[in-house]
């Protein structure tokens, strides 16, 4: 819901509330939830945005995130705290940005979209990376695979979610 939010003398954020999107919502949307809250603590914006995530499917619903991913996670001082939901019409509403890791997320979400204004708000996380990720076209899904796969999407969300911040969050 877009709200502008003064956060300091004449400075604002006009877009406040982000939802993460990956298809199980228990490995790469909750680690971009875990990843984003902590920039926006960085920028003393906890209180300001928003933040949740949101799984495609219904197959993991009310789990904890992946215990790979928690311990990769934990590497990196990051905690992951989440319990997988999933995504539904409504997070058209409550929303500014419904961020999505793959094609198929897209896809998925945008068919339950019924207005323009509503398929704007649904973009591609890998679109925000600029750094060493901007070949990658999606966050692969680390499900099936080893450890090391679990790292590389926290690589790519880090640079993703830090670019996405700056260019749509960043009070100006
Ligand atoms: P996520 O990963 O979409 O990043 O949460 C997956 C989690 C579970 C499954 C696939 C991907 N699964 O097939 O159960």
């Amino acid at each position: 819901m877009t709200d502008t939010k003064e956060v300091g003398r004449s400075k604002s954020v006009s877009k406040n509330s982000v939802l993460f999107v990956c298809l199980g919502n228990i490995c790469r949307s909750p680690a971009a939830e875990a990843i984003f809250k902590a920039i926006l603590a960085s920028q003393g914006l906890e209180k300001i945005v928003r933040v949740d995530s949101a799984g495609t499917s219904s197959d993991h619903i009310g789990e904890t995130a992946d215990q790979r991913m928690r311990q990769e996670a934990h590497k990196r001082s990051l905690y992951i705290d989440s319990i997988a939901r999933q995504f539904t019409e409504n997070d058209f509403e409550s929303f500014d940005f419904i961020v999505v890791m793959d094609d198929s997320n897209k896809e998925k979400v945008l068919s339950l979209s019924f207005t323009e204004e509503q398929k704007y708000k649904v973009k591609k996380m890998t679109d925000y990376c600029c750094e060493k990720f901007s070949d990658f076209s999606s966050v692969p899904d680390p499900y099936y695979g080893g450890q090391q796969g679990f790292s590389l999407v926290l690589d790519i969300l880090e640079d993703a979610c830090f670019h996405f911040f700056e260019k749509e969050i960043r009070p100006s």
